[in-house]
């Protein structure tokens, strides 16, 4: 039997390397979950005069906890990175996020940035994304938005910061491209969690203690 992979110490090797790509004076978008939690540490303890944005609640909690400055989206118009991590990455750069619920804020900070770093562990690349996409959705209307995407599944979880109801895209896709397209012209949808490879600039894999870049095709 392989050994079993330490997710952690993956997800730790990744955020440590991302921390590494943060130079003094940089405005830096702060992503959310698990993985994000591990690149807070090593960032504050670079000393580094950076402004920061954080994607939610949670991590600009824990950031100014760290000591890192955190300030509010309307006092900057653009990034030099942002890091985050990713639910599932495709080998031509599409991303799956929003297990945390974050996605929209996620997805602003990441198109602000001028270098869109992804940090995952080594189970986080697939051969071909699969449901489920997140959701972000406008409480007005929640029945008919529901009705006309169907194969959409209420999640168990607060509303987002900015008040919409997080929800789950369940039906098997094969082109995200137009998967995306078709929920994001769809009225009732605030955002989703597929990211296309023109925002991603590069993803570091944890593989055991080591942060790998991933050769992305598309
Ligand atoms: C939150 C996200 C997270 O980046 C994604 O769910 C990955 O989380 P984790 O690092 O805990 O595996 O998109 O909305």
């Amino acid at each position: 039997m392989p050994p079993e992979r330490d997710t952690e110490r993956e997800k730790r090797a990744a955020a440590e390397a991302s921390a590494l790509l943060v130079e003094d004076g940089m405005t830096v978008g702060l992503g959310t979950g698990s993985t994000v939690a591990f690149l807070l540490a090593p960032l504050a303890a670079r000393g580094l005069s950076i402004r920061c944005v954080a994607t939610s609640p949670a991590t600009e909690r824990a950031a100014r906890e760290l000591g890192l400055r955190v300030e509010s989206f309307d006092d900057l118009d653009r990034l030099d990175i942002a890091i985050d991590g990713a639910d599932q990455v495709a080998a031509d750069g599409w991303l799956v996020k929003g297990g945390g619920g974050a996605h929209v804020r996620e997805k602003i900070v990441a198109a602000a940035a001028d270098r869109f770093v992804v940090i995952v562990d080594s189970g986080k690349p697939v051969a071909k994304l699969s449901p489920p996409v997140s959701l972000e959705l406008s409480s007005f209307g929640l029945p008919s938005t529901l009705r006309a995407l169907a194969d959409v599944e209420l999640r168990d979880a607060p509303p987002s910061p900015d008040g919409g109801v997080i929800a789950d895209y369940l039906a098997p896709f094969t082109a995200p491209e137009a998967l995306a397209a078709r929920l994001a012209a769809a009225p009732g949808v605030v955002g989703h969690g597929l990211f296309p490879p023109e925002m991603v600039g590069e993803v570091l894999v944890g593989r055991g203690s080591e942060a790998q870049a991933l050769e992305l095709t598309g």
